[in-house]
């Protein structure tokens, strides 16, 4: 006869074994979870960190045991407890202008070659996508690097796509409200013309948000779009990911960028080991 218990994930509650005690076994079934539903591949020394992101949702939750909590995860026919585990374990540092490089390449020579070229053939139409966008952070930063540079912005069919398979992060990005803490990089002139002033935070304008649509996007998973796009910023999330999920996200962006489009990567992560189909332009920066 099948031993229910031995084949059950569910364990003593945290009380009678102490808090935090998480087993190999719930955290391998946590590993499987993460990496089938997201690609995040969580490596075997990351056990510390499971047990402190996942033992936060427990608290939230009022589960007694990381094995009732997972066995919560899997009979939730919604799939809402697995977004919110896949919020509490992924990781979303982020921050405006990071890799400032990057923008000033945007600004001084990806969009005025491609501005001259879409002008010759009568096109208005730009599209930006930041896949992995986190808190929004980056968004907004792209927005407010293309602005000035798009004048006058009507003669401009002009969106950015910002997503993100977390709607913990999304929600924060949608809300568009930083501290002045968050802003501190950037000069008192910019501050002064993206955002208004709100309490004693700072919210970003209306005329920026307007510009871009937030949507919750898994990676992994088909994307609900034609595309085009002229621009996708893909950074830092792939280092998440194994090679094969890597690979296999770098041809879709391939297919979904415009003839002569830009990729931009993190700075950790490389291009050349996953696809030869792009062009290498800069350290983490790719056109096809
Ligand atoms: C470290 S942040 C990077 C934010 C921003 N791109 C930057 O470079 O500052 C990584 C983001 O990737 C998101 N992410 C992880 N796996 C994902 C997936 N399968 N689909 C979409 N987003 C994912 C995480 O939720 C997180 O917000």
């Amino acid at each position: 006869m099948l031993d229910r218990k031995a084949n059950s994930i569910s364990s003593p509650p945290l009380a009678d074994r102490g808090p935090g005690e998480l087993t190999e076994r719930e955290f391998e079934a946590f590993r499987k979870i993460v990496y089938e539903h997201s690609g995040i591949c969580l490596s075997t020394d990351k056990k510390n960190l499971v047990r402190a992101r996942v033992g936060k949702r427990l608290r939230a939750t009022g589960f007694k045991s990381f094995g009732d909590y997972l066995a919560h995860v899997a009979s939730d026919s919604s799939g809402r407890e697995l977004v919110n585990l896949i919020d509490s374990i992924s990781t979303n540092l982020t921050f405006f202008f990071r890799e400032v490089k990057h923008f000033d390449l945007l600004r001084d020579k990806v969009l005025p070659a491609m501005m001259a070229r879409k002008k010759n053939r009568g096109e208005r139409r730009f599209r930006l996508w930041s896949a992995g966008c986190s808190s929004g952070e980056e968004p907004y930063s792209l927005v407010m690097t293309c602005l000035p540079v798009l004048e006058p912005l009507s003669a401009w069919d002009f969106k950015v796509l910002a997503s993100d398979i977390s709607t913990k992060v999304l929600n924060k990005a949608k809300q568009g409200v930083y501290s002045r803490d968050q802003v501190q990089k950037m000069s008192p002139l910019q501050v002064g013309e993206f955002f208004n002033q709100r309490g004693g935070q700072l919210a970003v304008k209306d005329n920026l948000k307007s510009l871009i649509t937030f949507s919750r996007i898994n990676l992994l998973e088909d994307f609900p779009f034609k595309g085009p796009f002229d621009v996708i910023f893909c950074r830092n999330v792939m280092i998440y990911f194994d090679r094969a999920t890597q690979e296999k996200l770098v041809q879709r962006f391939w297919k979904y960028l415009t003839p002569e489009g830009y990729l931009f990567i993190g700075h950790s992560e490389n291009l050349m080991q996953l696809s030869q189909r792009f062009q290498y332009v800069c350290p983490a920066v790719y056109r096809k």
